[in-house]
């Protein structure tokens, strides 16, 4: 089979770290010489890089899946992947299910993806979802921005909260070593990239498997130490970080953010119920008390600091009452932005088993109330930019209103202003803002 003018495409779904997998996987197929199409009935390779958080996104899978197989039938030469996290937890399975598949791989084997394409290419099919160490990055990825880009720190999670899959989808934790992680910001840098997220399921835990340890005994490196270590890199200006754990954030790391100039003043601290019950059923590990000084303490440091969180609603055995811890939380600290979810309830998932399920129109309706509040939050928090100048990092045109282009404050707050695109990208612009809705604002530049 030739490969040359191939041409493949990829949906992603799910998290920042699928995302950066598909710009890696993507590397490998350009590489390969195959070349990128938009439409995927134009496509002769189809990679769906999936994910498997609440049964809604998996299900979108099997949608998306089923129409591609019926093509395939009468495209035999067609290729079809599934990648990512409904790959890694539905394995074998998977390939039984949709027998037209030609390559199953879980979100650990994402750079092996040329390797296993020989596989298939030679007439297999195959599954790769066996836990492996994950290789140190060796394609360029082709990123879907010129402007800001991701780097993943820390693959995995070794948590075990009770609803969740990514544990079993993604493995255990990997970090991957200083070096590698700031030779790839250099290279950024020289791209001219302006904006570097670093990456984890669990970033506190960053360093916890490399070896060496400190004088006190403390390992040797941490996510603090990262941030020191790559802050100033050249060409970078702004380093953002996700995602946070409650349970092992810690002071340390606040003052760094607060110290270090290209670190932005916002934090992502997922902290799911508002309810010291629920919180110890989800087996997270802290308590709605601790949660509160964390907050605290980084108000005290960086006092206008944006704090995004993701929050359930509806776990098993969730009362009224403790519903309204969380809405009370919510109440007090008044987030910028916050993901909320009903709960869904997982294969391989202890919570999943448990017989105090309620029913989808409790969880609904929790929903709603509390995406409500949410808004009216994020509306207050907004005010507070009225009439102030932000720094804006210009990324793309509002494609909603082209004469606009679209960035982001040091906060992450979205912001539109007029200008040209070609002349505005990339650039840092300093924007007076003089509109405030409750997730994005409208200014002028100055
Ligand atoms: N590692 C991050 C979050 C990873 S998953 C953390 O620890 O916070 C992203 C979000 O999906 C979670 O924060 C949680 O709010 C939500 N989520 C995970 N499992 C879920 C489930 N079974 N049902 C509903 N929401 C879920
Ligand atoms: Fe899932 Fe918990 Fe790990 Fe986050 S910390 S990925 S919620 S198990
Ligand atoms: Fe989904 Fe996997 Fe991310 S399950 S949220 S794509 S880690």
């Amino acid at each position: 089979m030739t490969q040359t003018h191939r041409r493949y495409h990829i949906t992603t779904f799910g998290c920042q770290m699928n995302k950066a997998d598909s710009e890696r996987m993507a590397g490998i197929l350009e590489d390969m010489g195959l070349e990128f199409v938009e439409d995927p009935n134009q496509a002769d390779l189809i990679l769906y890089n999936t994910c498997t958080i609440r049964d809604n996104a998996e299900q979108k899978v099997y949608s998306y899946l089923g129409r591609q197989a019926k093509r395939k039938q009468e495209q035999p030469d067609l290729t079809l992947i599934v990648a990512g996290c409904v790959a890694q937890q539905e394995g074998e399975a998977l390939m039984r299910r949709v027998p037209e598949l030609d390559l199953v791989m879980g979100p650990q084997h994402a750079n092996r993806l040329q390797d296993l394409l020989e596989d298939v290419f030679a007439g297999n099919q195959v599954v790769a979802t066996e836990p492996i160490h994950i290789m140190e990055d060796i394609t360029k990825p082709r990123r879907d921005s010129r402007v800001t880009a991701w780097v993943n720190v820390i693959y995995g999670c070794n948590e075990r909260c009770t609803y969740c899959v990514v544990p079993s989808v993604r493995g255990v934790e990997q970090s991957r070593t200083p070096e590698a992680i700031r030779a790839e910001m250099e290279e950024l840098g020289r791209q001219g990239y302006k904006e570097v997220t670093l990456l984890g399921q669990n970033i506190d835990a960053y360093g916890r498997d490399l070896p060496g340890t400190k004088p006190n005994g403390s390992h040797l490196h941490t996510f603090t130490d990262l941030l020191y270590f790559v802050h100033d890199v050249p060409g970078i200006e702004r380093i953002r970080f996700a995602t946070s754990h409650p349970r092992y954030f810690t002071e340390r790391l606040i003052r760094a953010c607060a110290e270090l100039p290209k670190v932005c003043e916002h934090f992502h601290i997922p902290f799911q119920s508002g309810d010291n019950d629920v919180l110890k059923a989800m087996a997270r590990g802290y308590t709605h008390e601790k949660y509160r000084q964390i907050i605290d303490k980084i108000r005290y440091y960086i006092p206008d600091a944006a704090i995004s969180a993701d929050a359930i609603v509806g776990f098993p055995g969730e009362t009224e009452e403790q519903f309204e811890n969380t809405l009370k939380l919510v109440e007090d600290i008044g987030f910028d932005q916050l993901n909320t979810a009903a709960y869904s309830p997982r294969p391989g998932t202890p919570a999943a088993l448990w017989e105090n399920q309620l029913s989808e129109e409790v969880k609904s309706d929790r929903l709603q109330r509390l995406n409500h509040l949410v808004g009216t939050k994020a509306a207050e928090r907004s005010q507070r930019y009225m009439g102030r100048i932000e720094e804006v990092l210009v990324e793309d045109i509002n494609p909603k209103q082209p004469t606009q282009v679209m960035g982001r404050t040091r906060s992450n707050r979205l912001t539109f202003f007029d200008g040209d695109i070609n002349q505005l990208k990339g650039h840092l612009i300093k924007v007076k803002i003089t509109e405030v809705r409750p997730f994005s604002l409208t200014g002028q530049p100055i």
